[in-house]
């Protein structure tokens, strides 16, 4: 799966999905492609791509595990109603900026779960890097997959903080180690057992993207800056279809 991340852009979605057609090529087997917009746009893009049937899928890049008396935010139910297919939860923006932590990003996990697929971010700080301590970080952010019984589509993003927005990104052999790692964690301490897909995300652009994808265990991407551009975006997926058959 490849999806672009908009974060708190203003894109103008018409010419956005117009550059995207223009370059993209669809296989049988294509990737599945997400794009998570700023929730201002999700009507606007839901009507362009159609309810269901586009080969782009609508997502949300935070939602809320709860719904009423909740000033400013957006409901699961909400999002599902709207055409959304899938969730961001846990980005290390949200962690950072607006504090989040693992008991609240389990509770929207657990809110989404079977509901809307689950894209759970996870990555270390440069210094958490620096002093070696990688794998206990994702271990502790993956602590609240245990003992619940996953959706199937459930998906995790490795995005080490210093690659996000950076230029910098590790080594694509160290990437593969690291998500082998994640889907281990992941299906030890599921209750299913779930092996899941993960995405790398941290800088990809269309220049180093088929070095990532080459990796076994590079399932697909999250992509920001990259994505803004539709072209840009369309190029990335088209070099993951050439590469991986889903
Ligand atoms: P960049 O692709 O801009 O580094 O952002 C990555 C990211 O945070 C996607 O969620």
């Amino acid at each position: 799966m490849i999806i672009a991340n908009w974060k708190s852009n203003i894109i103008d979605v018409n010419n956005w999905y117009t550059n995207f057609n223009n370059f993209y090529k669809s296989m049988s087997d294509s990737a599945i492609i997400g794009v998570a917009p700023p929730t201002i746009y999700l009507d606007k893009l839901v009507t362009n791509l159609g309810k269901g049937d586009s080969e782009i899928k609508v997502g949300v890049q935070d939602v809320d595990h709860l719904y009423g008396s909740r000033t400013g935010t957006i409901s699961v139910d909400m999002i599902i109603e709207t055409g959304c297919r899938f969730a961001i939860i846990g980005h290390s923006e949200r962690r950072e900026i607006f504090h989040e932590d693992n008991n609240l990003i389990k509770e929207k996990l657990k809110s989404l779960n079977k509901r809307a697929m689950v894209v759970l971010c996870v990555g270390e700080t440069k210094e958490e890097n620096e002093k070696g301590l990688t794998k206990d970080i994702l271990k502790n952010q993956l602590e609240i997959v245990n003992k619940l019984e996953l959706d199937k589509e459930f998906i995790v993003a490795y995005e080490p903080v210093w690659a996000i927005g950076s230029g910098l990104t590790p080594e694509p052999k160290d990437i593969n180690e690291i998500h082998k790692y994640i889907k281990d964690v992941v299906q030890s301490n599921s209750a299913n057992n779930l092996s899941p897909k993960i995405l790398y995300g941290g800088s990809v652009t269309d220049k180093n993207a088929e070095s990532f994808f080459r990796e076994k265990f590079v399932d697909g991407a999250l992509i920001g800056g990259a994505s803004l551009d539709g072209t840009t975006f369309a190029k990335i997926v088209n070099i993951f279809n050439t590469i991986k058959k889903l």
